[in-house]
């Protein structure tokens, strides 16, 4: 089976969020594949975690420290990685989840604003910038069309479902949104554009740290431990769900040679069947 990846050694992969949690498991998991991952994170700290662990695997990587919902962050990290060399893929992944539950009636403005300023925006910005490189690729190649290159989406059920007190659920449907808007865009240039979503990734997530897993306790009338138990054993598969398992998906969606080549526009899984659609 051709899995494309020869084709991506030493070409670059941005990953945004790969300080922590699932960012960081897609940026060990492209780098162990030699592609060069150009990690973005605010967090300077997280990302040299990650980059140690990557060159101690004798592997490729640059941490930029940018706030993915900033333009001029985003820009300028994306001209100083267009100087290193081809942009292969772009990952959008960095993400916050708001530690208290709101319904819409409730939610303070504030907290809305940087939960789309975060998830949305961000999102946005680095498809914009993607979708700017590719398309100038394209223009410089003989036919028009890159006809490699892929963005990847990591979203949320939760952007599927409508459920209460969960603005968190509104930004990652805008995502999915997004997603199949830039497939559309960019199925000209050869450019492919996909969603995964996980299950509930309890270990390694800055997301469920001590207080959302209390607040999550409380709203259930459960134990931490219980509460810990019942996210990770809730869907079909009863199957603990891992960063590892998005990271898997994320390798495979990148090249244009392998099993996800002709794939655009899509959702991809690994919840362990809590969503069947
Ligand atoms: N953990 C889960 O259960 C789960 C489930 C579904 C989807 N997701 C999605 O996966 C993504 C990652 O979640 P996680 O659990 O790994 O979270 P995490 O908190 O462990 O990691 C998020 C990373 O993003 C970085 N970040 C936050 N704001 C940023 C900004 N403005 N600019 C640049 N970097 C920023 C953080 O520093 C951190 O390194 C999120 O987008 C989340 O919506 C997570």
């Amino acid at each position: 089976m051709n899995t494309g990846y020869n084709s991506l050694h030493n070409k670059i992969a941005i990953v945004t969020g790969a300080g922590s949690g699932v960012g960081r498991a897609i940026a060990l998991k492209l780098a162990e594949l030699k592609i060069h991952v150009c990690m973005l994170d605010i967090s300077k700290e997280k990302m040299e975690e990650t980059s140690g662990i990557i060159s101690r695997a004798g592997n490729n990587s640059d941490c930029f420290l940018c706030d993915v919902s900033n333009e001029e962050d985003v820009s300028t990290v994306f001209d100083k990685i267009e100087k290193m060399g081809e942009i292969y893929s772009a990952v959008n992944n960095a993400g916050i989840a708001p530690q208290e539950s709101y319904s819409i009636a409730d939610a303070p403005v504030e907290l809305w604003d940087r939960i789309m300023e975060i998830n949305v925006k961000g999102y946005f910005l680095v498809t914009k910038y993607a979708e700017k490189y590719f398309i100038r690729k394209s223009g410089m190649s003989e036919n028009k069309r890159y006809g490699q290159g892929s963005i990847v989406y990591v979203c949320s059920n939760s952007g599927i479902f409508g459920s209460k007190k969960n603005i968190y659920g509104i930004s990652n449907a805008s995502r999915i949104c997004m997603m199949r808007q830039a497939a559309l865009e960019m199925g000209d240039y050869g450019v492919r554009a996909n969603a995964v979503i996980p299950g509930d990734i309890l270990e390694g997530s800055g997301i469920w740290d001590e207080k959302y897993l209390a607040q999550r306790a409380s709203a259930k009338g459960l134990s931490i431990e219980e509460t810990k138990k019942y996210y990770e054993t809730r869907a079909p598969l009863g199957m603990k769900a891992t960063a590892e398992q998005v990271a898997k998906i994320v390798a495979a969606l990148i090249p244009a040679g392998g099993i996800f080549e002709n794939t655009t526009g899509q959702i991809i899984r690994c919840d362990g069947g809590q969503i069947m659609m």
